[in-house]
């Protein structure tokens, strides 16, 4: 096994997520998620397949939806050059893309060879998202009361001043309730709690702080990101149905265990995403007939770089 250097897989990464995001873009707003789905999953696929290096996916998303995805233990890359693990969902946000609205992302995280956390036959986990001057003071134990009161004094604010990113799913009613009633404003988005995620760590976006229940692979990589710029994260399987808990159990693993960032990712990591619809982080790949203009995040090592990329025919 060579030894890894992830941060040379960063041009593939994006140039992956490039491609799934200008493909699937021919299906934004025409109400068909499978169509898009294998649009943007085909052509990562196709990407990755060139990739310097051999890539295990750990966690790729579709199994919870029946999607068309990357599956867990696929291998990916051309053999020349390291060894390496990814976590992946070509489009983060199917519905957002289905409906034209924003949010719907082509998204990967590249970890150093085993790495990454594999949920098993978890689909759903309960995620605490904070910036690094909050990551210290969280623990999914705590009632969400507590974790106002304590992430504001991290930060320097009253818990007035906090608006908390929670998706507006039936089990957050409660969640979102005791938020508002404690004080915090709150952005209740349908989905997309990697996009929601990423406006937490992403400083000219005014949110402290993302709470509740999303899908596992968006977890991991979340937590990609998390670490690669030093901010907090807890993670905690959370089966939304007796089956997956069942299985959960079944595989040997806790229902009770809170992971920590770096045990869902346990090494040197990078996360990307490309806009495929737009929103306050990306916009929308755009096309003149000659060139494609597309916008991408790269998170790595502390930084969090804005790409645009135009390509000529
Ligand atoms: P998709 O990419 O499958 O559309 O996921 C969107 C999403 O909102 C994720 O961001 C989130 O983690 C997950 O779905 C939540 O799942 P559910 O919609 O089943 O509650």
């Amino acid at each position: 096994m060579q030894a890894t250097d992830i941060s040379t897989l960063e041009a593939v990464a994006l140039a992956a997520t490039r491609s799934a995001a200008v493909a699937c873009y021919a299906w934004v707003g025409r109400n068909d998620q499978k169509a898009a789905d294998a649009a943007a999953t085909s052509a990562m696929r196709a990407v990755l397949a060139d990739a310097p290096g051999r890539g295990t996916v750990v966690i790729g998303e579709g199994e919870k939806d029946d999607a068309p995805m990357l599956f867990n233990g696929e291998v990916v890359g051309n053999g020349n050059g390291p060894d390496f693990d990814i976590a992946v969902d070509p489009l983060e946000g199917t519905s957002f893309c289905a409906w034209d609205l924003p949010g719907s992302l082509a998204t990967i995280a590249f970890g150093a060879a085993g790495s990454m956390w594999s949920p098993g036959p978890g689909f759903y986990m309960d995620k605490i998202v904070v910036p690094p001057r909050a990551k210290d003071v969280i623990d999914l134990d705590d009632p969400p009361e507590h974790t106002l009161v304590k992430v504001a004094r991290a930060l320097g604010k009253e818990v007035s001043d906090l608006h908390v990113m929670i998706m507006d799913k039936p089990r957050h009613k409660e969640l979102i309730a005791r938020v508002l009633q404690a004080g915090a404003a709150v952005q209740t988005p349908a989905g997309g709690d990697v996009g929601g995620s990423l406006a937490v760590l992403v400083p000219t976006l005014d949110v402290d702080l993302l709470l509740g229940v999303g899908g596992t692979p968006e977890g991991v990589m979340t937590a990609a990101a998390v670490r690669a710029l030093g901010g907090g994260m807890l993670g905690r399987l959370a089966p939304q149905r007796d089956e997956e808990a069942d299985a959960i159990r079944a595989a040997g693993m806790s229902l009770d265990r809170i992971y920590e960032c770096d045990e869902l990712v346990a090494g040197d990591a990078f996360f990307v995403a490309t806009g495929i619809t737009g929103g306050p982080l990306v916009g929308r790949p755009r096309t003149d007939g000659a060139a494609t203009v597309t916008e991408s995040l790269l998170i790595s090592r502390n930084e969090i770089r804005h790409i645009t990329h135009t390509t000529f025919d």
